[in-house]
């Protein structure tokens, strides 16, 4: 390994030291923003992909739990359709169990490379039965083999017992092609404030926010304070 003289610096030097929101940053148009957080959210995503942003489609999936504390964890994101943004996960983990007990849920994106935050704030609701097979059917067999195998977010003290079962669950799995782990689950969120966050070096930033009606069926507008 390399020491440079940042090595030595105290921790809080560091991170003054380290530039954020660095130039080129795209402009933001806000009155050529399109009428629905949908379109702007595939627009914007569009904007990443061409900018080589990497994954694009990693957002942080914020819950709280039964004692209202919250989680976050990063997450992939699997669709975007008039339901919401869909993610896919297992429903026995933490995650899951706290959506089941309080299913307002946040969702962030960060872009570094477009200077670009999407946030969204709304209530997660699971897909059908028949939904969440055709994802899980989807996914490569090393997922599946891991959904199968593993028991998420709870202590690991034996290591070979890992192994032995993720073996056990690829030779189940080329037996079974076509099996369906009953515990997979596939969200959307479907949101009630969606703002896109458009960063800029100078520090003016653009942030513009759509807000849900009462019914869900129109979206009002909004410029916000930096
Ligand atoms: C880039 C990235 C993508 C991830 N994608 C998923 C995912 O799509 N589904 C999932 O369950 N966990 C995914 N994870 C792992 C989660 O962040 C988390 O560690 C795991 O789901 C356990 O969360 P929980 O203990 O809060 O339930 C991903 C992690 C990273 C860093």
């Amino acid at each position: 390994m390399v020491h440079t003289a940042a090595d030595t610096l105290p921790i809080k030097e560091k991170l003054r030291q380290i530039p954020s929101l660095e130039a080129p940053l795209p402009d933001l148009d806000l009155s050529a923003m399109p009428a629905t957080p949908h379109e702007a959210f595939a627009l914007w995503l569009d904007s990443a992909l061409a900018a080589g942003v990497r994954e694009p489609h990693a957002m942080t999936l914020s819950t709280v739990d039964e004692h209202g504390w919250p989680d976050a964890r990063v997450l992939i994101l699997k669709n975007v359709d008039a339901r919401g943004w869909h993610f896919a996960i297992r429903g026995e983990s933490p995650k899951a169990r706290q959506i089941e007990n309080q299913p307002r849920v946040s969702l962030t994106f960060y872009w570094p490379a477009l200077g670009r935050q999407i946030r969204l704030r709304g209530e997660a609701v699971a897909l059908s039965a028949q939904e969440c097979s055709e994802d899980f059917l989807g996914r490569p067999v090393g997922s599946r083999a891991s959904a199968i195998a593993s028991t998420q977010s709870e202590i690991l003290d034996n290591h070979e017992a890992l192994a032995q079962r993720l073996a056990d669950a690829q030779a189940f799995l080329k037996a079974h092609p076509t099996h369906v782990e009953p515990g997979w689950r596939v969200y959307a969120v479907t949101p009630t404030v969606v703002e896109f966050w458009q960063g800029a070096t100078d520090r003016n930033h653009k942030r513009w926010r759509y807000t849900a009606s009462q019914d869900s069926t129109a979206w009002s507008t909004a410029r916000l304070w930096p």
